[in-house]
């Protein structure tokens, strides 16, 4: 069972996400690139997809942290712990290009936190199978709207796309590490479930 020094690791977590900038210690994917010219339409597409990203990177930092607060197994433990650093890194990228790009982070970032942290908690607490389980899931479903991204990103938006390039190889890589430590494939209508549920967070957080 969660204790209390677990819960208060957590919630100095969940601020640390949502108020300050993330860190990372790879560098920034495309920081070779030069800034490409883009059309005011471009630009505010480009900001709005990334925007979507780094959503889907504060609920990842959410489901790490609930699922790592109900997870059994130390060693399940690690491997969230691990994964979860690679998804800050993904958040500082998302953060500085959305920078770049002079957008904003989605306003109910605490929402999106909020929400998956509880989802990711009771992920845990089905065991850790299960847990695995939904992990492995949750990056394929990242990793093939990452793809759809990469369709949609203005062509010559380069640096935004070697970020979201760079990070579907890592969820992908998340997704066969929670398989190899003895995740379960999840029954298909909770598959569309997830799926379902991602969707109207990727459509709300394009605009707000
Ligand atoms: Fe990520
Ligand atoms: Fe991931």
């Amino acid at each position: 069972m969660p204790n209390l020094d677990k819960l208060i690791i957590g919630f100095d977590h969940a601020l640390r996400t949502l108020l300050t900038p993330a860190q990372t210690l790879r560098p920034v994917p495309g920081t070779q690139l030069a800034e490409a010219e883009l059309n005011d339409l471009e630009k505010s597409e480009s900001a709005a997809l990334m925007r979507v990203n780094h959503v889907g990177e504060i609920c990842a930092q959410a489901l790490y942290q609930g699922q790592a607060l109900t997870a059994r197994d130390a060693e399940v433990q690690q491997t969230l712990a691990q994964a979860a650093r690679e998804e800050t890194e993904h958040l500082a990228w998302t953060e500085r290009r959305i920078n770049e790009l002079s957008g904003r982070k989605s306003l109910l970032n605490p929402l999106w936190y909020g929400g998956s942290f509880a989802i990711g908690a009771f992920a845990g607490l089905l065991g850790d199978k299960w847990n695995l389980g939904f992990l492995a899931e949750t990056e394929r479903q990242v990793s093939a709207h990452l793809g759809g991204h990469l369709s949609r990103l203005p062509h010559a938006d380069e640096k935004s796309r070697a970020i979201v390039t760079q990070m579907q190889i890592d969820e992908a890589g998340h997704a066969t590490t929670a398989m190899a430590n003895g995740g379960a494939e999840l029954p298909m209508p909770v598959k569309l479930v997830m799926k379902m549920a991602s969707s109207v967070m990727t459509r709300t957080a394009y605009w707000v």
